[in-house]
């Protein structure tokens, strides 16, 4: 019998020359750059040029995108009034898929040349971030707080969703778990957006189905689910009976093990050195529940199911983010905020790549184990005439 690639594990679908993973020795490069240098030398706004356009940005080169995505933060004002007629416990993810594609509807998709899709990949990083602080302001009765064209990228979505400026340690900490979050090769999110761009669809659109995708509890959603385990485990001293009850159960302990990474995730090395700082910083006991989750997971597999399970980039990420006193449900929606520049880089390698093997319309196969009455299918019997 034909094995099959359930999940597509291991398969490869096209090339890349944007990012690439070493599963086996937990490494992570962004366009020939180690992200552990960038998160000590670079910011996110850098990042994302570096992941979009192939290089380092010069001054110049840097200050002019900085500009372009300061003028794109502003978002409809429409699309705020709608906004108000969304149920006020709606999901910001879907919020977000929504208002994503609806975007399409206010900016032009007229020209499909390369550089019309650098110009939506900027609309998109710079609205993306005021798309989910409006929806923060509006589902809470407050005034929506504008961009703040003095501040960076990380620190003026924290202002735009507190109306606070954050201090620069805050502000540090926040951009360094953007560049951490902006690429990963073909995860699920950014193999949904090519999948969708290589049917030429736009990449509002191909953006909002990874949205989509990033949402679900195997992949981005595990943010939210492992802030909500924490509080539902409530004190550290019942961090292992519940790891172990769950482990049992055959439960998957949110933020632990990855599909790629045969060792310790270098973006959760980072990160859980940024929850232990802050921490210290307020005296909050969420570091130490995590490190607990994390030692107490990896005893219980080996013990019950024999099996090596590491860390993932979403197991520290819920601390800091609780920590930094953004709402749990927001945990999920930040990883676009920065997930976008992949996506936008991925539909754009695979709409105009110039190298071959150019990428084809993905068209994966699938074995029929359905109904088989035989060569001439299955007589189709009226209505009235079935039991
Ligand atoms: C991310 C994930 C889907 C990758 O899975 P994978 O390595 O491809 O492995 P599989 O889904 O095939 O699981 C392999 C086995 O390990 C177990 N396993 C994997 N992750 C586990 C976890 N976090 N907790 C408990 N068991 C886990 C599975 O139950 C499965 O056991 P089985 O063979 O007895 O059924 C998986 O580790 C997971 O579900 N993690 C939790 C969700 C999460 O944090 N997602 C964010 C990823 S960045």
């Amino acid at each position: 019998m034909e094995t099959k690639n359930i999940g597509l594990r291991g398969i490869e679908v096209a090339d890349t020359r944007i990012s690439n993973i070493d599963g086996e020795k937990g490494k992570l490069i962004y366009r020939g750059y180690d992200i552990l240098d960038l998160t000590k030398n670079s910011n996110f706004e850098e990042t994302a040029y570096l992941l979009l356009y192939d290089e380092l940005p010069t001054k110049d080169q840097l200050s002019e995108f900085n500009a372009k995505l300061i003028d794109a933060r502003y978002i409809p004002k429409q699309m705020q009034k709608n906004m108000g007629n969304w149920r006020k416990d709606a999901d910001p993810m879907d919020m977000l898929q929504a208002f994503v594609a609806a975007l399409a509807g206010y900016y032009d998709e007229e020209f499909a040349d390369k550089n019309a899709s650098y110009d939506r990949a900027i609309n998109l990083i710079a609205k993306i971030p005021t798309i989910i602080a409006s929806w923060q302001r509006i589902r809470n009765g407050l005034d929506i707080v504008d961009p703040d064209s003095s501040l960076g990228h990380a620190a003026n979505f924290l202002y735009m969703m507190s109306g606070e400026r954050p201090d620069p340690e805050v502000e540090k900490i926040f951009d360094v778990c953007l560049i951490l979050h902006a690429d990963h090769t073909f995860n699920a999110s950014t193999f949904t957006a090519r999948q969708v761009a290589s049917t030429r669809a736009h990449m509002y659109s191909a953006s909002s189905a990874a949205i989509g995708a990033l949402s679900g509890e195997l992949h981005g959603g595990a943010n939210t689910e492992v802030m909500k385990m924490l509080l539902e485990i409530e004190t550290i001293d019942k961090v292992e009976p519940w790891i172990k009850e769950q482990i049992a159960k055959g439960q998957r302990i949110m933020g632990m093990g990855h599909a790629v990474y045969k060792t310790y995730d270098p973006r959760a090395q980072v990160l859980k050195e940024l929850s232990r700082k802050l921490a210290e910083k307020t005296g909050e006991p969420w570091f130490a529940m995590t490190e607990k989750v994390e030692t107490a997971t990896i005893a219980e597999m080996k013990k019950q199911k024999g099996r090596d399970i590491y860390p993932n980039v979403d197991l520290y990420s819920a601390s800091i983010y609780y920590m930094l006193k953004i709402p749990v449900d927001l945990n999920t929606p930040i990883f676009a905020i920065s997930r976008v520049v992949g996506w936008a880089a991925h539909i754009i390698e695979e709409k105009f790549a110039e190298a071959a093997p150019k990428p084809a319309l993905y068209r994966p196969k699938a074995s029929y184990v359905g109904k088989y009455c035989g060569p001439e299918g299955c007589e189709y019997k009226p209505l009235d005439l079935r039991k």
